[in-house]
């Protein structure tokens, strides 16, 4: 692994990763629901992009159970495997899928997720979303009990209120454990964990935000703007706010504004919007983008050997303002 990119502690934990991640609900291979949302990936392709991330300097992927029904933790694992990549090289993070399901569920799971991400371990353990049968507190319960049993080793949140994320703060410091982790969407396009008090909780409580859809799932990259025919292939981003004709145009100026930054740094305009979320709050936030592509892969890993100064952040962040969806 390359050792010039500044490793970010996430929270209280010994879990040092790189600034940017590898997101991996692209390997679901349209196997449920989820996984429908993403084309179907072929082997080779997930084996080049988790290799090329590794190659430059990536060192920690995120994936969940709800990605294929385990699909991407399968196909993630047999990919970290052919890159040569032993347990304890590289930080997994995964997902407890809450949907219909009580607490209790999260215990009679696990050895599934275990033996999907076999034999890498278990380094971040999530619960994906809040709207489960149980209480956070609850959840909090179970997903203690697998740390203590050392099935996991840290204990995160995914889409969680300020005022979920203190409630299961609160219930695993009973534990003398720590909330690690709060993963939301966060981009130049989304930004209301700056207004609904996620990322000023995640700040006092020393909680990592990893950031997903960090690309407002390719809008920022500005490939849509300067082709729209592309749009013909998004799927069921067409519904989103972003990919909206009306949102594309609002969204114009700020593009314009990525590439003319990136023009300066030679680097892309998807390069440039990872680099705000990266350096806009120290060291709070980290990122994720997903890719389907090798050339995706190889760019947003890139998008961490730079650093926009305070200036262009700010302009950024001002011009990000007057997008309204
Ligand atoms: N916790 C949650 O609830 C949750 C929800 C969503 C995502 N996530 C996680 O976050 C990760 C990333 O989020 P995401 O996939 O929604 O959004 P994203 O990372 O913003 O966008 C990913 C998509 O954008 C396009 N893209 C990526 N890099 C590009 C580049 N450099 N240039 C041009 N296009 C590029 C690709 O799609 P095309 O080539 O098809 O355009 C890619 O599949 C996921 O893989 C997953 O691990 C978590």
């Amino acid at each position: 692994m390359s050792t010039s990119i500044p490793l970010r502690t996430l929270g209280k934990s010994d879990l040092h990763v790189t600034p940017i991640g590898l997101g991996c609900w692209q390997f679901s291979k349209r196997n449920n629901l989820a996984g429908k949302f993403w084309p179907k990936l072929d082997d080779k392709v997930i084996r080049d992009i988790v290799q090329s991330s590794l190659d430059l300097g990536v060192n920690w992927f995120d994936t969940a159970e709800v990605y294929g029904s385990g699909a991407s933790e399968l196909a993630l694992s047999d990919a970290l495997q052919k890159a040569g990549k032993k347990p304890g090289d590289v930080i997994v993070a995964t997902k407890w899928w809450p949907m219909f399901r009580f607490a209790s569920n999260i215990p009679r799971s696990i050895d599934a997720r275990l033996r999907a991400l076999n034999p890498f371990p278990i380094d971040l353990y999530q619960v994906h979303q809040p709207f489960g049968f149980s209480s956070a507190t609850e959840e909090m319960k179970q997903m203690a009990e697998l740390a203590k049993e050392k099935k996991i080793r840290y204990i995160g949140v995914s889409n969680f209120s300020e005022q979920k994320m203190r409630e299961a703060a609160e219930e695993l410091q009973n534990h003398e454990l720590s909330l690690v982790s709060n993963q939301v969407r966060y981009s130049l396009l989304d930004r209301k964990i700056e207004e609904n008090g996620v990322l000023k909780a995640a700040k006092e409580l020393g909680v990592t935000i990893i950031a997903y859809s960090p690309l407002a799932q390719g809008i920022l990259s500005g490939k849509f703007h300067d082709n729209p025919d592309l749009l013909k292939g998004v799927g069921w981003r067409k519904s989103s706010g972003p990919f909206r004709a009306e949102n594309m145009k609002k969204s114009l100026p700020l593009i314009n504004l990525l590439k003319e930054l990136g023009t300066k740094y030679k680097v892309s305009a998807a390069q440039i919007a990872l680099n705000w979320l990266l350096y806009a709050h120290g060291n709070t936030v980290v990122a994720i983008p997903g890719a389907t592509k090798l050339s995706h892969a190889q760019e947003n890993a890139g998008a961490m050997k730079f650093q926009l100064n305070e200036e262009e952040i700010h302009s950024l962040s001002e011009l990000a303002d007057k997008y309204e969806k």
